[in-house]
């Protein structure tokens, strides 16, 4: 009886922590499963994103798409714990990574250890450059700071040697020079290729760009895209690419997730979004693309608005702006219809089709 208690004690100890968890596909680096993050404000609880599940395979580029406000940021400040509470939590929901040494659930690990991950493992790209670069120091020694905090024991020669290179790889021309400058001393541009060599710099798994080049003008973001997409093949990472502009992520992504008030409603390949989009929601992203070369001043033109993320109702979330909408739409809300292995799609228009 002792033995056998001692036998289960034993097996106790080596049940892995709460934190660890399996992959249900070793070959993706992250797996959003049913991720639910809210805000609880004094207008009511906003559910940011409300069960999304997909995953980013590794060496993928994963492009997150959708109208401002539907939750792609919040989506990725979670991977990050991010998400500033106490208003805004993850309310369930898993967000697997798979580290080197194993699957974690982002959601539950100690802080210490995200910690860890931030900026090491997983860099991230923002919006807005000028707002992550500190002005009162120069860029060369922003950059060898972030290489020398993840390889503590590198000397200042080699560490400013490689701020040189990052530079260099992210296609400044002077980088000697760029190194020496201070971040308002740059254009927005200059800026953001900045960003993303210190986001290079400590060679991450997973490259989070959020809204790259939405701060910039449009011949500069042809430029960024342009790097971002040579950056692709020379660096050994998974890139979630996020943005409003399905233009953006035409050329770049492998997978598309198309996200509508808080939750997927279309997921595929690229070609599969771009060639054969079924929700309705989709097309009209794809028919409302702002043309290069022609400024715009509203990027969307689907009628009608999203409703209140306070108070959704219990139909598809998109029937109000729908063309296509039929009896059907007034009922439950649609699941995941499957037309392939990668392309799945919630409208009931798609009921019933099954395998491609
Ligand atoms: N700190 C916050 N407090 C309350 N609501 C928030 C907060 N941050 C984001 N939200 C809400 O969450 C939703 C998703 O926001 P976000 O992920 O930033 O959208 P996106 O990045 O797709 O433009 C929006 O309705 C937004 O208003
Ligand atoms: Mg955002």
């Amino acid at each position: 009886m002792i033995r056998k208690l001692e036998k289960n004690k034993k097996r106790r100890n080596i049940q892995p922590d709460e934190y660890k968890t399996q992959m249900a596909d070793a070959s993706n680096i992250v797996e959003f499963d049913n991720l639910c993050t809210y805000f609880f404000t004094d207008t009511g609880t906003v559910k940011a994103v409300d069960g999304v599940s997909f995953s980013v395979p590794q060496g993928s580029t994963v492009g997150v798409v959708g109208e401002s406000g539907c939750g792609k940021s919040v989506t990725s400040l979670s991977l990050m714990r991010l998400v500033q509470g106490p208003a805004g939590q993850i309310v369930s929901g898993q967000i697997r990574y798979n580290r080197a040494d194993g699957a974690v659930d982002m959601v539950k690990l100690p802080i210490e250890e995200v910690q860890k991950i931030r900026g090491n493992e997983i860099a991230m790209i923002f919006q807005e450059p000028m707002t992550s670069l500190n002005p009162v120091f120069t860029v060369g020694s922003q950059i060898d700071e972030a290489i020398t905090l993840h390889n503590p024991r590198m000397p200042e020669e080699e560490a400013k040697k490689r701020s040189i290179d990052m530079l260099k790889l992210v296609g400044i021309a002077n980088p000697e020079g760029v190194y020496k400058n201070y971040p308002h001393e740059l254009s927005g541009g200059m800026r953001q290729r900045v960003m993303i060599a210190m986001a290079l710099s400590c060679d991450p798994r997973l490259i989070i760009a959020d809204e790259p080049t939405t701060a910039l003008d449009v011949t500069i973001q042809a430029q960024i895209l342009d790097l971002l997409r040579s950056l692709k093949d020379k660096v050994d990472a998974s890139i979630m690419l996020i943005t409003h502009d399905l233009g953006v992520v035409a050329e770049m992504a492998d997978f598309v997730i198309v996200m509508y008030a808080g939750r997927v409603i279309e997921t595929g390949t690229a070609r599969e979004i771009y060639l054969n989009p079924q929700h309705p929601y989709t097309v009209g992203l794809l028919q409302a693309k702002p043309q290069v070369h022609r400024e715009v001043d509203r990027l969307y033109s689907i009628p009608g608005q999203v409703p209140s993320p306070v108070n959704m109702p219990s139909w598809c979330f998109f029937k109000d702006r729908c063309e296509k909408r039929f009896d059907k739409c007034d009922g439950d809300y649609p699941p995941m219809f499957q037309l392939s292995p990668t392309h799945l799609v919630a409208c009931w228009l798609c009921e019933g089709r099954g395998a491609e």
